[in-house]
């Protein structure tokens, strides 16, 4: 299979990245930085808050040089400053915006544009367990991530509509030892409700390790289409 995976450098999508290379995947890796080197591994550099970069980005002519059927998953996501709403800059909003929603809905789009439909195996968002889950201190994080939620099953009643069988899923990968923990362990904790909660996740080793994630989705991707709105459990 052909794997299109933003934010391929690091945390779930860089484990996942690996996971399919390791399976003989190609890959398609989309981020502003890279540490894989991989005969089936292809990097494109964007910056998914570049509008220019991202309206020039081209799947066509991997298409072109595969038969392979293609599964995109929109995984690079931000939560960006942990503060009360009132204390957020315009930037924030702006720029988590664009990478938790923006890029991956036009993602998404240029992917049934391109890849043809008979090719078309899956399209998976990563969201999180914020997504249903208010958390004081992430309003524009969980929102995002509410939005991605809706965008899945939109698109999956488009998908009856035209007796399409692209799979579609918004999975909640749990709370998952990457980066993004740590910048909330170091986020000031004085508006911030969940500081300790998440630092004693650390602490007790709850944290999922990416390739638990990333073996996880592989199995999950080879099942028939399940909820479309999905928590993982391991
Ligand atoms: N960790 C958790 O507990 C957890 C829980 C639920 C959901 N999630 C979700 O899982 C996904 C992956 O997060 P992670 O925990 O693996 O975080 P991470 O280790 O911080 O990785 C984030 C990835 O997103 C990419 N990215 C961020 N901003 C970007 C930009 N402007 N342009 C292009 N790529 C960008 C980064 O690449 P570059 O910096 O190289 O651009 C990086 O590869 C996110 O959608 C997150 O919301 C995580």
């Amino acid at each position: 299979m052909l794997f299109i995976i933003t934010g391929t450098s690091s945390g779930i999508g860089l484990a996942l990245a690996e996971a399919c290379l390791e399976k003989g995947h190609e890959v398609i890796g989309i981020a502003r930085r890279n540490h894989l080197n991989h005969a089936n591994f292809t990097f494109i550099a964007c910056d998914l808050t570049d509008t220019i970069q991202l309206e020039k980005l081209d799947f066509s002519t991997f298409m072109k040089n595969s038969n392979a059927e293609a599964v995109l998953v929109n995984n690079a996501g931000v939560i960006g400053k942990i503060d009360y709403t009132e204390n957020l800059s315009f930037a924030h909003f702006h720029k988590l915006n664009l990478v938790n929603i923006t890029a991956l809905q036009w993602l998404t789009s240029l992917f049934l544009k391109q890849v043809p439909m008979a090719r078309q195996h899956s399209i998976v968002h990563i969201s999180s367990g914020a997504a249903q889950r208010p958390i004081p201190a992430w309003s524009a994080y969980c929102s995002s991530k509410a939005a991605v939620d809706m965008f899945a099953l939109t698109l999956k009643e488009e998908f009856k509509e035209k007796g399409q069988t692209t799979k579609v899923y918004a999975i909640a990968p749990g709370v998952v030892d990457t980066v993004m923990q740590e910048d909330i362990r170091a986020a000031d904790k004085t508006n911030f409700s969940s500081s300790d909660k998440f630092k004693e996740m650390k602490r007790s080793g709850d944290l999922i390790p990416p390739k638990k994630v990333a073996l996880k989705l592989l199995q999950w991707l080879e099942m028939p289409q399940q909820d479309v709105i999905t928590r993982f459990t391991y």
